[in-house]
C-alpha cells in the first residue's frame, strides 16, 4: 500500500518541478495519502542520502542535458536508497529531444532499488532560451501531465501488487549512445563546457545567482567571480531580477540560435505506461 507519495528533482529553471510536483499532486490526492518534496537542486541537498521503502511512490524529474541525465547528478543519483519503492521517472527536455535521457534514468533508478512503473518525457522552456519552448510546460502540456498522473493511478489500481506489473519499455537506448554535441556553423563539434555567464552593470548586489547556482559556482564575495563549473543551466540568468547575468562567447550564441531555428516545431511529450 502507498503511504507516501514524494516528488524528488533537479530543476535550476523550475520546469521540471512544475511538471513532478504536478504528478505527485495528482497522484497523493487520488491515492489519498502524505506528499513530499525532495528538491535536489542546491548542493547542500545533494549532501544528504535519500532512502526510501515499499511504502513510497517517487516521482522523480531531472532535466535532459545533452540527450542525457545530467551527468553532474549521476554521482548523486547513486547514493539514493530505493528500497523497493515504485518510482516514475520523469524527464524535461528543451523542446529539441529526450534521447537517451528517460532511458538512463529508469535504469539509474532501477539500479538505487525502485520499480518504475510509468515514465514520461515532457517539455520546458529551454534553459539557453526564452523562445524555443517559450512558457512550456504551458496549459496544454499541464492537461496531459494530469491525464498522465490519472492514468498512472489506474495502474496502480488495475494491475495490484507491484510484483506483476510487466517491466516497463521506454523510448531511448540503454546503454546510452554519446551525449549529443554542439557544432560550429562548420558542423564540426564544439565545446561549451568552459564558457561562463557575464554579468552587466544592471546588477544590484542581490546576490540571488549566488543563491541559485545549483553548483554553488558563484562566488558570494564577488558574484563575477566563479569558485566551481558552470553547467550552463541558466539558472542565474532566469532568476535574475534584473536581468544582468548573460552569455556572450560566440559558441555558446551560435548553438542557442542553431537550436532555435532548427527545433521551432512544436515537441510532444512522450508517456510509458
Ligand atoms: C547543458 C544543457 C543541455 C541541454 N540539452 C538538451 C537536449 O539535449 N535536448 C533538449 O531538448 N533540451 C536540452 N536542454 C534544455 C533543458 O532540458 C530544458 O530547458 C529543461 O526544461 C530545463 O529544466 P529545468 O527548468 O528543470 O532546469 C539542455 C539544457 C542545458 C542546460
Amino acid at each position: 500500500m502507498i503511504a507516501r507519495v514524494v516528488a524528488m528533482y533537479f530543476s535550476p529553471t523550475n520546469t521540471t518541478k512544475k511538471v513532478t510536483e504536478e504528478i505527485a499532486g495528482v497522484l497523493a490526492a487520488n491515492l489519498n495519502c502524505r506528499q513530499c518534496v525532495v528538491d535536489f537542486t542546491l548542493p547542500g541537498v545533494r549532501e544528504y542520502v535519500q532512502t526510501f521503502n515499499k511504502g513510497d511512490l517517487v516521482i522523480f524529474g531531472t532535466p535532459v542535458y545533452a540527450g542525457r541525465v545530467p551527468n553532474v547528478l549521476l554521482k548523486y543519483i547513486h547514493t539514493i536508497r530505493g528500497g523497493g519503492a515504485l518510482a516514475v521517472p520523469v524527464v524535461v527536455f528543451g523542446n529539441r529531444n529526450y534521447d537517451d535521457a528517460l532511458a538512463e534514468l529508469q535504469a539509474l533508478l532501477g539500479e538505487d532499488g525502485f520499480l518504475p512503473v510509468a515514465a514520461g518525457a515532457f517539455i520546458g522552456e529551454h534553459s539557453f532560451s526564452r523562445i524555443l519552448g517559450a512558457g512550456r510546460p504551458d496549459e496544454e502540456d499541464m492537461a496531459v501531465v494530469r491525464k498522465f498522473a490519472g492514468d498512472i493511478y489506474k495502474k496502480l489500481m488495475k494491475d495490484g501488487a507491484p510484483e506483476s506489473f510487466q517491466p516497463l519499455e521506454v523510448g531511448g537506448e540503454y546503454p546510452s549512445r554519446g551525449y549529443y554535441q554542439p557544432r560550429d556553423r562548420q558542423g564540426n563539434p564544439v565545446d561549451i563546457r568552459k564558457v561562463k555567464p557575464k554579468t552587466s552593470e544592471a546588477c544590484d548586489g542581490c546576490k540571488i545567482c549566488a543563491r541559485v547556482c545549483p553548483m554553488g559556482s558563484i562566488s558570494f564575495d564577488d558574484i563575477r567571480e566563479f569558485t566551481g563549473i558552470c553547467i550552463k543551466c541558466g539558472s542565474c540568468i532566469k532568476k535574475c531580477p534584473v536581468s544582468a547575468k548573460y552569455f556572450d562567447a560566440e559558441s555558446y550564441l551560435y548553438h542557442q540560435h542553431e537550436l532555435e531555428e532548427e527545433y521551432a516545431r512544436r515537441a510532444e511529450p512522450s508517456l510509458f505506461l
